[in-house]
C-alpha cells in the first residue's frame, strides 16, 4: 500500500510502497477513507515534538473495515469506522473509572518480538499515536475505532477522530461548561472551532473567539462565536475582561504557546476555569500569578477532550445530521495524499481550518 513516510525532521515525505501486517486476533484492517491534517502532526514534523522515525503520520480519519481478527466482535468487514488515538485496554483504573485517555497499558500495541503492523523492506515503521492515517490502510487494535452510522459522509467523520473529539470533548468533558456561562476559546483551528461549537451546543451565553488571523474570526461566528478579538492588534485579556463584565466563567487554550495559555488564565473571572488543549512545546513553562489561586481560578489540561469516544463519536455524528455540529464549514480543502507536504506548510500560515486528505 502506499503511506506518506516521514524520515526525517522538516524534510518533504515521499508518497511510498509500504507493508503492512495482518490482522492478529484482535486488529482490525482498515481502508483510509478520509484523513485530517491536524497541527500535532505538525508539532512531530516540525521535531517541536520528538518521535521514533521512520514514521507514517496521521491521527484524524475515518474508513472502511476491510479484515478482522478472529476475536474481534465489535466491527465486521464493511463496517464505517472514525479511529480514535485514545485507544483503551478496557481494564486499568484510568479505563475503569472513565479515563480511558490516560490510559497508557502497551497491551494495545504490538510487542518488540512480533511483526511490525507496519514496515518497509522488513524494517519498521512507526504508526503515529498508534494509528498512522496518512496510508491507504490501517492496521489498529479493535479499541481504536469506533463505529458510525453509514449515511454520515466519512470526510466530516473523520474530522471527528481528533479536532472535534478534542475541542467539543473539551468544552463538555473536561471544563463542563454550563448553560448560560461566558466562554473565551484562543485560537480558531480545527480544535478551537470545534471549542466555540461545544459551547454553543452547551448553551453558552457568550462565546468569545480570539484568532489574529482575520478570515479565521468571520469563520468563528458560523461555529457559534458571538464576539470575536483579533490579538494581533488588540491585548485579548483586556478585550475579554471588557465584553465578559470581568472575565469569562471557562477559557480554552487551542494554540499550543506559553504566552497564549498564560491569557487564557489570566482571562478568567474569579472561581472560572482554563483549560489548556494546546501542545506547549516540550520544556517551556507557563507562569502564572501565585496570589490569583485565592480567587479560585483554576487551570487544567485536557487530552482528546477527556473522552469516551465510542460513546462520544456517534453522538457527534447525530449532532451533524441534525445541523448541530458545522463540519461542513471545517473543510478548507479536499487534497490527495500526494499534497501532503503543502498541508502541512498551510498550517503554519494559520490561513486553514482543516484540509482534508481524500484517498482513492
Ligand atoms: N490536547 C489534545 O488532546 C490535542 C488534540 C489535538 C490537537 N491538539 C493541539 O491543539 C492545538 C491546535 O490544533 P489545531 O489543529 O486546531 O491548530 P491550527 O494550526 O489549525 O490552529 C491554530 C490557530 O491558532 C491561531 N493562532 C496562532 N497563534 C496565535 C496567537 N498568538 N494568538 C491567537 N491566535 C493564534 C492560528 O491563526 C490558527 O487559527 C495544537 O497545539 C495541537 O497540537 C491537542
Ligand atoms: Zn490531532
Ligand atoms: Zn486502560
Amino acid at each position: 500500500m502506499k503511506a506518506a513516510v516521514f524520515r526525517e525532521v522538516n524534510q518533504p515525505m515521499e508518497i511510498e510502497e509500504v507493508q503492512v501486517s495482518k490482522p492478529g486476533p484482535r486488529e482490525v484492517l482498515i481502508r483510509t477513507v478520509a484523513a485530517g491534517v491536524c497541527h500535532s502532526d505538525l508539532h512531530f514534523f516540525n521535531g517541536t515534538y520528538p518521535g521514533q522515525l521512520p514514521m507514517v503520520l496521521g491521527h484524524e480519519s475515518a474508513g472502511v473495515v476491510e479484515q478482522v481478527g478472529s476475536d474481534v466482535h465489535y466491527v465486521k468487514p464493511g463496517d464505517h469506522v472514525i479511529t480514535c488515538l485514545s485507544v483503551f485496554c478496557g481494564h486499568c483504573e484510568y479505563c475503569l473509572t472513565g479515563r480511558m485517555t490516560l490510559c497508557q497499558e502497551p497491551e494495545t500495541k504490538r510487542r518488540e518480538e512480533e511483526e511490525p503492523r507496519l514496515s518497509d523492506a522488513g524494517k519498521p515503521l512507526t504508526q503515529f499515536a498508534n494509528l498512522g492515517s496518512f496510508a491507504e490502510h490501517m492496521l489498529v487494535h479493535e479499541h481504536a475505532v469506533a463505529k458510525i452510522r453509514e449515511d454520515m459522509p466519512l470526510d466530516r467523520a473523520a474530522l471527528i477522530g481528533c479536532g472535534v473529539t478534542t475541542g467539543v470533548g473539551a468544552v463538555i468533558h473536561t471544563a463542563r461548561v454550563e448553560p448560560g456561562s461566558t466562554v473565551a476559546v484562543i485560537g480558531c483551528g480545527g480544535v478551537g472551532l470545534s471549542c466555540i461549537n461545544g459551547a454553543a451546543i452547551a448553551g453558552a451565553s457568550r462565546v468569545i473567539a480570539v484568532d489574529t488571523v482575520p478570515s479565521k474570526l468571520e469563520l468563528a461566528r458560523k461555529f457559534g462565536a458571538t464576539d470575536v478579538v483579533n490579538a494581533k492588534d488588540t491585548d485579548a485579556v483586556e478585550a475579554v475582561k471588557e465584553l465578559t463584565d470581568g472575565g469569562a466563567h471557562y477559557t480554552f487554550e487551542a494554540i499550543g504557546l506559553k504566552a497564549t495559555a498564560e491569557q487564557a488564565f489570566n482571562m478568567l473571572r474569579n472561581g472560572g476555569a482554563a483549560t489548556i488543549i494546546g501542545m506547549i512545546p516540550p520544556g517551556d513553562m507557563v507562569t502564572l500569578h501565585g496570589v490569583e489561586f485565592l480567587f479560585e481560578k483554576k487551570i487544567q489540561g485536557s487530552f482528546m477532550g477527556s473522552n469516551r469516544f465510542r460513546v462520544d463519536m456517534p453522538r457527534f455524528v447525530d449532532l451533524y445530521l441534525q445541523g448541530k455540529l458545522h463540519l461542513d464549514d471545517m473543510i478548507s480543502s479536499h487534497i490527495r495524499l500526494a499534497d501532503i507536504n503543502d498541508a502541512m506548510k498551510q498550517l503554519e500560515t494559520g490561513e486553514i481550518a482543516r484540509n482534508v486528505i481524500m484517498f482513492e
